[in-house]
């Protein structure tokens, strides 16, 4: 049995925060801003809205594009670094409650922005054990949530939303997810952090403090993921004997431009291979990639039967990249 990518959905929040914006909450600039990271707006959701609300709204399109009933769904795995709640239930559990998906097993991974690869590794995984059939996953974040408004140095990259995609058992190996690498350093875990309130640093009193945020060692954090996903997604490729000329679509992790047009270079992808949605929605985390192929799909741009190259770097620290071809069931 294989693993087929079969359809995409993600949600995006009203609410705009433009670079104009934070110039009027911390020191920056526009020109900064679009200079160093490309970002020029992010989506920031409601004070009530939470990353479970926005991931169902992903995953009922994801659902509904496949042209599966939502009966037919047979696991949920989530990837979220800002879940409903700390400890539990979990985000994946309350999202299936939702849905009316009790009875489905359900449960969420943290592993920060390359979260979207490892779940569709695990989707991966258990399809072709022959455990399940229909996997929904979702990337879902209110990064906003876990940011320090007053941090000039975080603040600006990250926005809110969801992106959710089903993946299916196939015995057509043409449709088949090629192949997936993730990966991790934990040695490296201070570079992006939430210090407070785990059983490694117990909440010290009832009010957030900073460490409750996001603190991130931004620059060696940059030179890391340029270096390793270049290496990684060269890696993946030579590994399947793709050139980049036989990827479709090149859908990085959207944490930063520059990061995204130095791999992609190193890759020699053309510009139009690139997906790219940084400059409108920042740093979604764990939604980040599926948004992107959501906006390349409802563009008209995602075609049945082409290849996608995703890739992936965040806190962790982990990395991942994968290989998939676009099946939709129509095909
Ligand atoms: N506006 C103006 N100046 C700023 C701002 C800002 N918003 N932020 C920092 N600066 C200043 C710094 O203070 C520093 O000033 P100094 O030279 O006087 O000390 C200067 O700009 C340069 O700062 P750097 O941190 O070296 O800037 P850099 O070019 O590295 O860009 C950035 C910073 C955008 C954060 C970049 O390092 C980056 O994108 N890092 C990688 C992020 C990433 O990929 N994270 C992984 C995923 S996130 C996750 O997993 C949740």
């Amino acid at each position: 049995m294989y693993a087929a990518f079969r359809s995409i959905g993600a949600y995006v929040p009203e609410r705009i925060l433009s670079n104009e914006d934070l110039t009027k909450m911390v020191d920056t600039t526009d020109e900064w801003i679009t200079k160093r990271t490309g970002i020029k707006e992010r989506r920031i959701a409601a004070k009530n809205e939470t990353t479970s609300d926005m991931a169902v709204k992903a995953a009922e399109l994801a659902i509904e594009r496949s042209g599966l009933a939502k009966s037919d769904i047979d696991m949920i795995v989530m990837a979220t670094i800002s879940p409903d709640y700390f400890n539990m239930p979990s985000t994946a559990t309350v999202v299936a409650h939702k849905m009316g998906l009790d009875k489905v097993p359900a449960f969420d991974i943290s592993a920060a922005c390359t979260g979207f690869v490892y779940i569709l590794g695990i989707a991966k995984a258990f399809i072709e054990s022959g455990m399940k059939k229909n996997i929904l996953i979702v990337g879902s974040e209110k990064m906003s949530a876990i940011t320090d408004y007053t941090d000039r140095g975080t603040c600006i990259l990250f926005g809110d939303g969801a992106g959710a995609a089903v993946i299916s058992a196939t015995d057509n190996k043409d449709e088949a997810i090629l192949d997936l690498h993730i990966a991790a350093d934990g040695s490296l875990g201070d570079f992006l952090m939430t210090p407070d309130g785990g059983t490694g640093n117990p909440h010290q009193n009832e009010l957030k403090s900073e460490a409750s945020f996001i603190q991130m060692k931004g620059n060696e954090t940059f030179k890391i993921a340029v270096r390793t996903l270049t290496k990684d997604v060269v890696q993946i490729l030579a590994d399947n004997n793709l050139e980049s000329d036989d990827i479709a679509h090149f859908v990085p992790h959207q944490a930063n431009y520059r990061i995204i047009k130095a791999v992609g270079d190193a890759l020699k992808m053309r510009e139009d291979q690139v997906v790219l949605t940084v400059h409108k929605y920042g740093n979604t985390s764990g939604a980040s990639i599926p948004m992107a192929i959501n906006d390349l799909y409802e563009e008209g741009g995602l075609k049945a039967g082409e290849m996608m190259l995703l890739d992936a770097f965040g806190g962790g620290l982990t990395w991942g990249s994968a290989l998939v071809p676009f099946s939709p069931f129509s095909k």
